[in-house]
């Protein structure tokens, strides 16, 4: 089975990249299964309903999340509606939506996970090893997936590498998104989960994380407010990780599929 993990796709541009490039990609590849990071996906804060459906008709099938899912009210009801998109796990018990969810492909059970870090992260959530664990548990037992894929959204590496490695050998695989800035660490774990600590963001190229760099600048040097504004034009990237499992529901490899567009 090969899955295609996209980060952060962050506004217009990071939606237009991720429609130039992956209805050609899922043909070229062969790819069963793409998930997406959407908690930038309309205009840098959120998403909506009419930007999830633009990039489901490009081929993406599950979305993940993270701490900025919550800006715009529409998301309560998507969120609870729609098991195709997640919000991370370790929120409390009474958030909206999903953690994880379930995709059947080619009469083997795909089981995807959401989590998030809590270094630098400030929102009200639990600790992500637990909750992993009784989900893992429960699932495994209850399910038996094939096939299990964590999307980490965190700040600091050390808590992905560390969650990676916590989890090798019992996931197939666990990429780290949040960050918007990729990670040249794609690796087989030795006991057999495919890991990269940051897929890094699709989106517009020249920005600082997707925001217009002399904001950035103004808000790091003066201070008074500043107000973020984010690229909507010029080049852009798209980047993702190729993950393709072997029978035992483990990886075969992992390997970057980054590309730059004018
Ligand atoms: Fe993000
Ligand atoms: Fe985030």
């Amino acid at each position: 089975m090969k899955i295609l993990f996209i980060g952060d796709v962050v506004a217009k541009p990071g939606r237009a990249a991720v429609k130039e490039v992956l209805p050609d990609l899922i043909k070229k590849e062969k790819i069963d299964l793409v998930v997406a990071n959407i908690e930038n996906l309309a205009h840098g804060k959120g998403a909506t309903g009419a930007t999830i459906e633009e990039i489901r008709d490009a081929g993406v099938g599950i979305m993940t999340s993270g701490n900025h899912i919550w800006f715009r009210e529409e998301i309560t009801e998507i969120l609870n509606n729609d098991p195709r998109i997640l919000r991370p796990a370790n929120y409390p018990g009474d958030a909206p939506g999903y953690g994880f969810t379930y995709v059947t492909i080619a009469k083997q059970k795909v089981l995807i996970i959401n989590l998030i870090g809590r270094q630098w992260i400030d929102e009200p959530i639990d600790e992500p090893y637990r909750t992993i664990d009784t989900i893992l548990l429960d699932q495994i037992d209850r399910e038996k997936p094939s096939v299990i894929l964590v999307d980490y959204h965190a700040e600091a590496t050390s808590e992905k590498a560390a969650m990676a490695w916590f989890l090798d050998g019992k996931i197939t695989a666990l990429a780290g998104t949040h960050t918007h800035v990729p990670s040249a660490d794609a690796q087989i774990l030795p006991k057999g989960t495919a890991f990269v600590t940051d897929i890094g963001m699709s989106g517009a190229l020249h920005s600082v994380l997707g925001v217009e760099p002399s904001i950035i600048i103004k808000k790091q040097k003066d201070p008074g407010p500043a107000k973020f504004e984010w690229v909507e034009d010029g080049p852009k990237v798209f980047r993702s990780v190729l993950i393709e499992t072997k029978k035992e529901g483990r990886a075969k490899s992992i390997r970057r599929i980054d590309k730059t567009l004018p």
